[in-house]
């Protein structure tokens, strides 16, 4: 029997800087075509035209004077935007939505890095993105140093390559990043059912073969995959 109308998906990835999520978005994105599934990708900050000038201000080191809750301000300026012109109507065309962090982010590097707390967080996202959840988000914490060495390294070559400096947050201390780590951690712990962390030294491929099998449940679980493929 054809089902009716069916259900969007919002898929969310989480990491810190250089944890991976790049290669992990693209190899779900692989797996996805490879089922002809209907998916669209989003990140944040950016992925609307005025998101791009919100990202831009926020990650400029030029913008090293921002106060605490501009940052925040902003990052949920940005997250309303998208949410409102890109991920509600994808979601609401039972489309598959992918995004490459969302408040999971805002309540580790504002929430915790910042020092700002969760509560603000969590209010504001019940205020200004009607508390939308992710049906999964997928915890990327492969051990700490080598993610802050990809992330500086990452930087230094893409401001030489392209002049585009967006390395506000990866100038920051590490103690900023052990804030933001363990945040993740608290907030994998408080939200479990939904988030599914791979911690620890893992093969890119390993990773890959863990999400797809999550992922896989899920999309059967909302009708997204049927008996038959
Ligand atoms: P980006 O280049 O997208 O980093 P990555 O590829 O590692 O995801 O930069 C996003 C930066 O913004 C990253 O350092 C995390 C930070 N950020 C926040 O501090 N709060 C947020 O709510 C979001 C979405 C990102």
């Amino acid at each position: 029997m054809q089902s009716a109308q069916k259900q969007g998906l919002f898929l969310t990835f989480e990491g810190l800087d250089g944890s991976g999520k790049t290669t992990q978005l693209r190899l779900l994105g692989e797996f996805l075509d490879s089922w002809n599934l209907p998916w669209i990708s989003v990140r944040q900050p950016g992925g609307t035209s005025i998101g791009d000038k919100i990202r831009a201000l926020l990650l400029d080191s030029k913008s090293a004077g921002m106060a605490p809750m501009t940052e925040l301000a902003m990052m949920f300026a940005d997250r309303a935007q998208v949410i409102q012109e890109i991920i509600a109507p994808a979601l609401a065309a039972g489309k598959i939505v992918v995004c490459d962090r969302f408040t999971d982010s805002t309540e580790a590097y504002q929430g915790g890095g910042r020092q700002l707390g969760s509560e603000i967080v969590l209010d504001l996202h019940s205020r200004l993105c009607g508390n939308l959840q992710p049906d999964l988000t997928i915890l990327l914490l492969p051990p700490i140093e080598k993610s802050l060495a990809r992330a500086r390294r990452r930087n230094t070559t893409t401001q030489a390559q392209t002049g585009r400096d967006e390395g506000r947050f990866e100038a920051e201390q590490d103690a900023f990043f052990r804030r933001v780590e363990a945040k993740f951690r608290e907030i994998a712990h408080r939200e479990h059912f939904r988030v599914e962390s791979l911690d620890g030294d893992l093969h890119i491929s390993e990773v890959a073969a863990r999400i797809q099998k999550r992922v896989e449940l899920l999309l059967r679980e909302k009708g997204h995959l049927s008996q038959g493929n």
